[in-house]
């Protein structure tokens, strides 16, 4: 898990619902509500999850925006934001996304909860979608 300061408190949240069923938590900060930089945090879970070191991320900023778009600058991740359920499944199921990244200042964390729990509960359907996502890390030539 990763956030800045607007996404702090949805992190605890959710760190503590995890760790209540048991997982094991990595997290790479921010540990308080002073402003930060979001790049500072999201880098470092990327670079593992781009490395095949860590399998899943949970990343969060206030709009996830920033999150999401430092996370995606790496070839092996796919960082899906999402505002609610439905979204959530479907980044499982067609785009394998390995990190769920989120609005820390717009959902509710009971949502947000509920999201997580789909999110690494759900699988990829692959077929057509593996094709796609196969093709996400190809640049224009
Ligand atoms: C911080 O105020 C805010 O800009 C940040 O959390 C995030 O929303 C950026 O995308």
């Amino acid at each position: 898990m990763a956030s800045d300061h607007g996404g702090f408190a949805m992190k605890e949240f959710l760190k503590r619902k995890l760790e209540n069923q048991a997982y094991k938590i990595i997290d790479f900060g921010t540990h308080s509500e002073e402003s930060v930089d979001y790049p500072d945090f999201i880098h470092p879970l990327a670079n593992e999850i781009n490395k095949g070191k860590i399998k899943t991320g949970i990343i969060m900023c206030g709009s996830g925006n920033g999150a999401q778009i430092t996370a995606n600058k790496y070839p092996n991740v796919r960082a899906a934001l999402c505002w609610n359920k439905e979204q959530t499944v479907l980044s499982r199921q067609h785009n394998n996304a390995n990190i769920l990244a989120l609005p820390g200042r717009y959902i509710p964390f009971e949502t947000a909860w509920e999201m997580v729990q789909l999110f690494l509960s759900t699988g990829f359907e692959g077929g057509r979608h593996l094709r796609r996502i196969e093709k996400i890390p190809q640049l224009l030539k």
